[in-house]
């Protein structure tokens, strides 16, 4: 199977087939990311532009070196330094990005949709790395193959998404994707962090977090969004630590060996106690890595993959 779609927009209108072939392509290249010499020419004379409009440490840096190495000409470009401090408008930003020859945008924005409307204004390849609350699609695809890489497969697996799901581009991503893939997915948080109707999204909603770990196969805890929250929809951090932490007993009340998942950044003593964001079942580590193969699978999907060989 080859890849067909110009853009990565979000999971919502990708098949199960486009998920596993990412997947898939994520294999080899976390060969190469393993290696003393992490360099391909696969994507030489290829560029790569980094365009982020809010705050990013896993993403953006994932993208760069996924792009390095495979020998493509990366730049980064964030608002705060660009002419957008200067009152350019989205669209043209980027289109001055493609008549340098950029062969693919990254974009993170805060505005949902933001990835959709340049995807439709520009020719070069657009990669939704996060738009407002809506999608953050690389993220979820790097969740699953963590999944699939310690469980050997997704489908049949309960997978407890615990926290804010309302303002979570991660989760929607997520319920997307693991969906397709074959998994029960379970939701846990406060009623006000849930948003109303998402059972049609084919999850099972829990307001107590107890009642939704046993049975759970990886549980996903999310970072609670204070810059995109109104005040009062918790009553506080140490309240909803206290209802929706992941701690030691929380952990053991899932399946054995249960995997740990947190996007990042952590919010230490938040929604996960410092001896399990470092326990032998937390995978954080394991995902920042295997972000980077998932990102250099995408570019190389993107930008032609399966024409060329992946190593040299
Ligand atoms: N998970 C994630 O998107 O992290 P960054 O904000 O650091 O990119």
């Amino acid at each position: 199977m080859r890849w067909q779609k110009k853009d990565l927009l979000g999971l919502e209108n990708i098949t199960a087939e486009e998920i596993n072939l990412v997947m898939d392509t994520a294999v080899p290249m976390k060969d190469i990311i393993l290696r003393d010499i992490k360099k391909v020419p696969t994507l030489r004379g290829r560029s790569v532009i980094n365009l982020f409009y809010e705050p990013s440490t896993r993403t953006r840096t994932s993208f760069e070196l996924a792009g390095k190495y495979m020998s493509a000409d990366t730049v980064n470009i964030a608002a705060s330094g660009s002419s957008v401090s200067k009152g350019e408008s989205l669209k043209d930003t980027v289109k001055t990005i493609e008549v340098m020859g950029a062969d693919v945008v990254i974009i993170r924005h805060g505005m949902a949709g933001a990835a959709k409307i340049l995807a439709e204004t520009v020719s070069s390849h657009v990669i939704n790395a996060g738009d407002g609350t809506h999608e953050h699609p690389t993220q979820a695809l790097l969740d699953m193959f963590t999944i699939r890489e310690e469980r050997g497969h997704i489908k049949g697996l309960t997978i407890t998404i615990v926290g804010d799901i309302l303002h979570s581009r991660v989760a929607r991503s997520n319920i997307w994707g693991l969906t397709k893939m074959g998994a029960r997915v379970r939701l846990a948080g406060p009623p006000t962090l849930i948003p109303p109707g998402v059972e049609t999204m084919g999850v099972e909603v829990y307001h107590n977090l107890d009642e939704a770990l046993p049975g759970s196969d990886v549980i996903m805890a999310l970072r609670i969004q204070q810059e995109r929250q109104q005040t009062g929809l918790f009553p506080s951090l140490r309240e909803y630590a206290r209802l929706y932490g992941i701690n030691s007993q929380r952990l053991a009340m899932a399946k054995e060996q249960c995997l740990l998942l947190h996007p990042g950044p952590i919010n230490r003593g938040v929604e996960l106690t410092g001896q399990v964001a470092d326990g032998v079942q937390a995978m954080i580590n394991k995902q920042v890595t295997n972000g980077v193969a998932v990102r250099m699978a995408l570019l190389f999907l993107l930008m032609g993959g399966g024409k060329g060989e992946i190593t040299n």
